[in-house]
């Protein structure tokens, strides 16, 4: 496995001291992501976090292939019903391993596809449902509370389709993945007797990719979830190591802080030149803003902080969004993912057609032009002060893409104690849950729809 870190055009060498670092400001800022490494670690070793200690959870990596191993054949489909860290961690995954849905091809009972019901608009909903078929879909359920409103109505509206469609065989076609001791999903899924796998309490939704809610789902499409987890299990050695040479987390964390509060870069780009990686540049999304917008500090203080992450994709978004990133404000941060090998190579045809536009390309592969376009709009961000960093995978398969989650796992956990916060929690979604809950009548809300009518008395 072998995924590398180039910080270079964050140097101020390279983009101008306004927009870059100085050898000086790395120096001196050493001991602080050392702090960082220490300050997580202790945390971890008192139980408070739990997702580097999930690649070595060898039980259930064991039950849930032997779930798989069990249900295989018997379906071509896999619905998973679940939102945000219940539902992008198995998007990346399908995107990555299985390929971007337009280019996917047949599914089969040998080859199921995954649909992900993350949303509750009822077109998505009626049209998902009219392409499965009840007697060939697994239903997985996924919810950590056991209790968002968009998941337990969703799954409410599936597990009518699936007995209207099977009758009381049902419930043997449902797992759940949920807390162990909360929640309502977990009483329904005792009640009805789902297979049902656990989140351990110390592992929150965006980090959970390694846990039952990002692994039920991968195995089920037939994903090596040992592998994934290897991976995943190489890379959390190294971000537990002090050389800032080779804990690419810990050194990525560093830059980017810097480059972030330092160099006014209140943006980040997430910039895959993969299709493939297009899942998980939306995963990072989601981990990068909720565990790192925060209104206060530890101490309480208001603060206001956060990086807004961007997802662009190479070479597609060159003619959309380049043209901003080159000219407008001057505000962002710029991460390439690069993969250096691809599963099979395209060549160009020599069509000598006398046309100078196509010519010089026969011969040539589809691989060189899309390093030749990324280098290119890496120089050409340079060279206009802009910083941009380059983070490279040998390939995409299950050990790297494994490993590249717990890259970022750990780069968001060092942020979040470089930037003296809490990265685990998610208090700014609560309160328009909580209205949810007040507008669609569940009870013991009255508070909510209180303040929810003076809201709208205010607004006339
Ligand atoms: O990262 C998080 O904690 C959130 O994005 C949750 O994953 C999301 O709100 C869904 O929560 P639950 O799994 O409880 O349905």
């Amino acid at each position: 496995m072998s995924i590398s870190f180039d910080p270079r055009n964050l140097l101020a060498s390279m983009v101008g001291e306004e927009n870059g670092l100085t050898q000086a400001e790395l120096e001196a800022s050493k001991a602080a992501a050392l702090t960082a490494l220490q300050g997580f670690r202790q945390q971890w070793e008192a139980g408070k976090y739990g997702f580097p200690d999930l690649p070595g959870n060898k039980k259930l990596i064991q039950e849930i292939e032997a779930t798989a191993k069990k249900l295989a054949g018997s379906y071509d489909t896999v619905c998973v019903i679940g939102i945000g860290g219940s539902a992008l961690g198995c998007w990346a995954v399908d995107c990555a391993m299985r390929g971007p849905h337009p280019v996917q091809g047949e599914h089969s009972s040998k080859k199921p596809r995954l649909v992900i019901l993350d949303n509750v608009d009822p077109d998505f909903l009626n049209h998902a449902l009219e392409s499965m078929s009840p007697k060939k879909t697994l239903v997985v359920v996924i919810a950590k509370s056991g209790s968002t409103a968009e998941t337990m109505g969703g799954f409410l509206v599936v597990r009518e389709w699936l007995t209207n469609g099977i009758g009381k065989k049902a419930p043997s076609r449902i797992i759940a993945v949920t807390s162990e001791g909360r929640g309502d999903l977990k009483v329904l899924a005792t009640k009805e007797g789902y297979t049902t796998f656990h989140i351990p309490e110390n592992v929150g939704g965006r980090f959970s990719v390694l846990s039952a809610v990002g692994l039920v789902p991968a195995a089920l499409i037939g994903v090596n979830i040992k592998k994934l987890c290897r991976g995943a299990a190489e890379m959390t050695e190294a971000a537990w190591s002090d050389n800032l040479d080779t804990n690419i987390a810990l050194s990525s964390a560093l830059h980017h802080w810097l480059i972030w509060t330092r160099k006014k870069k209140s943006i980040q780009v997430a910039f895959p030149y993969s299709n493939f990686l297009w899942g998980t540049a939306f995963w990072f999304r989601q981990l990068w803003a909720e565990s790192l917008g925060k209104a206060k500090d530890r101490t309480g203080a208001i603060v206001h902080v956060g990086q807004t992450p961007v997802a662009a994709l190479g070479t597609t978004d060159q003619h959309s969004q380049v043209q901003l990133y080159m000219e407008g404000p001057n505000d962002k941060v710029y991460s390439f993912w690069v993969v250096e090998k691809a599963r099979k190579q395209v060549k160009i045809p020599k069509a000598k057609l006398g046309l100078d536009g196509f010519d010089y390309l026969g011969g040539q592969t589809m691989g060189k032009l899309l390093d030749a376009e990324r280098r290119a709009t890496e120089a050409a961000l340079a060279s206009s002060g802009r910083p941009n960093c380059t983070f490279t995978l040998e390939r995409v398969d299950e050990e790297h893409l494994g490993a590249f989650f717990q890259m970022m796992e750990f780069e968001t956990a060092f942020m979040g104690e470089l930037l003296n916060i809490d990265a685990f929690d998610q208090e700014g979604v609560e309160l328009g849950k909580k209205f949810t809950y007040a507008l669609m009548g569940r009870s013991g809300w009255d508070e909510f729809k209180e303040r929810f009518a003076a809201y709208e008395k205010k607004r006339g």
